[in-house]
């Protein structure tokens, strides 16, 4: 794992920004798995603003985005759709038709899911996966749990979840209590993996991934049996790898 250690949260979104267009420069018609939060705001501000002074184009780029609310309507602005919209899609030449959220609304989800899988498979699977993690070490929507689990799926949020995402609804109330989430399995698949992370309060998350055993209980430790993960983080989320010497 290569790991950047990073001053602060602008520094974090640079830098990730900068792998991201290193990987669409390298290769325009990429494979990007994309994720939505606070974590990777900063990042695609910087790759608006790039593209925006014609440094990169997504004119052949393809994304499949990790999770999206049960219930919600791409419409709604708190779905994961629309914050794709508003934070990248919007703003940058990706042709809509080469952008994929899961539907929140699919009134079969399983087959719906299993309709994701198939599409990111058709797509020789993802070659950037951008990933951040929760505060109980999920990834994606893969909550902490007895087993890890492959294929997309949809996902009862954990209460902690929820409390966390609370923030961006009018009450707790209001947040949706599932997720339709891609598996381990299309993020293992992916060939390389960019893990953000920012903040005190994701340094557990961090270490329990990066050094603590390989567990469905955490599920970004999964992550340590890929072959090609980049972690770009801050000093407060890396604070306990730093304090324990495995990040200088
Ligand atoms: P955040 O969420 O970026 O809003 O902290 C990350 C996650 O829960 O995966």
């Amino acid at each position: 794992m290569k790991i950047f250690r990073e001053k602060d949260y602008d520094a974090m979104s640079r830098r990730a920004a900068q792998v991201i267009a290193a990987e669409i420069a390298h290769n325009p018609a990429c494979v990007l798995g994309l994720a939505t939060g606070s974590t990777p705001e900063g990042a695609y501000k910087y790759l608006v603003d790039w593209y925006e002074k014609g440094f990169l184009s997504f004119t052949d780029v393809r994304s499949v985005n990790l999770d999206e609310y049960v219930g919600l309507s791409p419409d709604h602005d708190q779905s994961y759709r629309y914050f794709m919209r508003s934070n990248l899609f919007d703003h940058v030449d990706i042709a809509p038709e080469n952008t994929r959220v899961p539907d929140g609304l699919a009134a079969d989800t399983t087959a719906f899911c299993a309709e994701y899988d198939a599409y990111i498979r058709s797509l020789g699977y993802v070659d950037l996966q951008l990933l951040g993690i929760g505060r109980n070490g999920h990834i994606g929507f893969n909550e902490p749990g007895d087993c890890f689990v492959k294929e997309t799926h949809v996902v009862d949020l954990a209460e902690s979840t929820i409390d966390a995402n609370s923030r961006f609804f009018a009450t707790r109330d209001d947040v949706p209590k599932q997720a339709i989430s891609m598996g381990i399995g299309a993020i293992m698949g992916a060939k390389k993996v960019l893990l953000c992370a920012s903040g005190e309060e994701k340094a557990d998350a961090i270490y329990n991934s990066v050094r603590g055993p390989i567990t469905p209980k955490c599920p970004g430790s999964i992550l340590q049996l890929h072959p090609n993960v980049v972690l770009v983080a801050d000093e407060a989320a890396l604070s306990k790898l730093i304090a324990a010497g495995v990040v200088k």
